[in-house]
């Protein structure tokens, strides 16, 4: 009885401490530790600059519902434990941020901590924008401000329990959530610094690209070295994961999203390029680049052209003859080009088939050219059928010998 006594006594204090040092942490959150300016020299008017800044920080993707009005919001985020869905950024007063100050949208965007001390699910990056420096912030907020205002109510979020409980969230941000403020590294060029910017603060790529722990954090000592988010693979973007990349080739992959040899964008990577790194200036891109690369910017050895194993009897072969081969040729030295050209994709080189199988049932419907989307194939073929397409895809273009199964395929086909 007095040792369950001393036990309850311990678990109270305990418990009180923790909600002491999320509260500490939770005023902490907002201090800024670095400088007002960032360190991206683009010209014009504050809103001018948000312009092109909400573009670099990729925020209409997720606030723009596709072929809805811009930055209502509205947008839904499934994840393992429900669903949540994107704020409307207009400047509408009773549906999205009218009436927000500085210090309001400050707060929301780096700290998580919207109007009134709401706390906001990490579905909107801040552990990345925590980065942003203040200025850069305030540029975005004078460009939203001057948008057509939106009257449009977004869904409130479905989360299971204990995930629905907003109050919870600076418990993880006590963990989590780093310094807010920009800070230039001195040990690097303006140009290097330039770049980190871009890809670590501004283009959160690690929100995608970086695996994540068991509280759904981003594990920062692994980051940008890949992983799968919403069914996707993202692939390891590290120097070592992009060896094979020329300067030139990741700079036309990020501005068109496709690369000789390297395949074309598809799924959530064609959004990122289409409403971020594409809109980039040539200069800001070629330092988003060539910090990616870092040190491995020696011309790569000339692709050795990889041998198709694939039978051509297989049922993935006919499949593939009748429904695919129109976009994306067999014989790949004449009329295969830009978009419909497979050779040296990642995808079609990963033996777990992740993406292609994917996109065999999605299509990829992302993006702006329409023209050119790829159908999804989920209602037209059986998982048997999918799966004998990625067995055919990998080994006719990876020169893999994958064993996908229908069950690879069903997995593939859910949200
Ligand atoms: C990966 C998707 C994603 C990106 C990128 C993103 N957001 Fe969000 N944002 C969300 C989601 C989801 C919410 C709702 C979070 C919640 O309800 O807890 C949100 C909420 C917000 C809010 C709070 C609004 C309110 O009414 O409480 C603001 C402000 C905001 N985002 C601004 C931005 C800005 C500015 C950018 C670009 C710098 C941006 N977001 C980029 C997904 C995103
Ligand atoms: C919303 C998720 C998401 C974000 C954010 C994102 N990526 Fe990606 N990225 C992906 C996915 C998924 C793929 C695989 C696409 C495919 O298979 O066609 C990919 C592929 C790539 C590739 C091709 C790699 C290869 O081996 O073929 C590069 C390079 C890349 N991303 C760079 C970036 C950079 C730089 C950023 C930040 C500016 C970024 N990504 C942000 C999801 C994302
Ligand atoms: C109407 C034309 C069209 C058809 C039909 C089509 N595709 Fe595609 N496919 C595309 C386009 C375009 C892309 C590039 C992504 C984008 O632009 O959305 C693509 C991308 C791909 C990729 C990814 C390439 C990469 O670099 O990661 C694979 C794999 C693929 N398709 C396989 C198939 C298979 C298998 C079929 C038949 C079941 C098929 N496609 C049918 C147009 C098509």
């Amino acid at each position: 009885m007095r040792n369950l006594k001393i036990a309850l006594i311990v678990v109270v204090v305990v418990l009180l401490g923790v909600v002491a040092f999320a509260k500490y942490r939770d005023g902490q959150a907002l201090v800024d530790h670095g400088v007002a300016d960032g360190p991206l020299a683009v010209a014009g008017t504050a809103a001018e600059r948000g312009r092109y800044l909400a573009a670099a920080a990729d925020c209409t993707a997720c606030h723009t519902v596709a072929g809805g009005e811009e930055f209502a919001g509205g947008v839904a985020f499934t994840l393992p434990f429900g669903t949540i869905y994107s704020s409307n950024l207009t400047a509408d007063a009773d549906t999205g941020l009218g009436g927000w100050t500085d210090e309001d949208f400050v707060a929301a965007v780096r700290s998580g901590i919207a109007r009134g001390g709401r706390h906001l699910y990490p579905a909107h990056p801040y552990t990345t924008y925590a980065g942003m420096a203040r200025n850069d912030v305030l540029a975005i907020k004078a460009y939203l401000d001057g948008l057509p205002a939106v009257k449009h109510a977004v869904p409130a979020s479905e989360l299971s329990f204990p995930y629905s409980q907003r109050g919870l969230l600076p418990l993880w941000n006590a963990f989590y959530q780093p310094p807010v403020g920009f800070k230039s590294d001195p040990g690097h060029d303006g140009n290097w610094n330039r770049g980190a910017y871009l890809a670590n603060a501004l283009g959160h790529c690690g929100e995608c690209h970086t695996p994540r722990n068991f509280a759904y954090a981003l594990r920062s000592e692994q980051a940008l070295s890949g992983a799968t988010t919403r069914g996707w693979k993202a692939y390891d973007i590290t120097s070592t994961g992009l060896a094979g990349w020329t300067l030139e080739a990741l700079d036309a992959y990020l501005a068109t999203g496709h690369a000789p040899g390297h395949g074309t964008t598809a799924g959530p990577m064609k959004e990122v390029v289409a409403f971020d790194t594409a809109q980039l200036t040539a200069d800001d891109r070629r330092a988003l680049v060539q910090y990616l690369l870092g040190s491995h910017q020696a011309p790569a050895a000339p692709a050795v052209p990889i041998k198709s194993v694939a039978d051509p009897a297989s049922l993935g072969a006919n499949l593939y003859a009748g429904t695919c081969a129109g976009c994306h040729a067999l014989d790949a030295g004449t009329a295969a080009a830009a978009p419909g050209d497979l050779r040296g994709a990642s995808s079609v080189r990963d033996p777990s088939g992740t993406n292609v199988l994917r996109l065999i049932a999605e299509g990829s419907p992302h993006g702006s050219d329409a023209g050119a989307a790829m159908p999804a194939f989920a209602r037209a073929y059986s998982t048997a059928e999918r799966a004998a397409l990625a067995n055919f895809v990998l080994a006719q273009w990876g020169g893999l010998t994958p064993k996908l199964t229908p069950n690879d395929a069903e997995a593939a086909s859910r949200p």
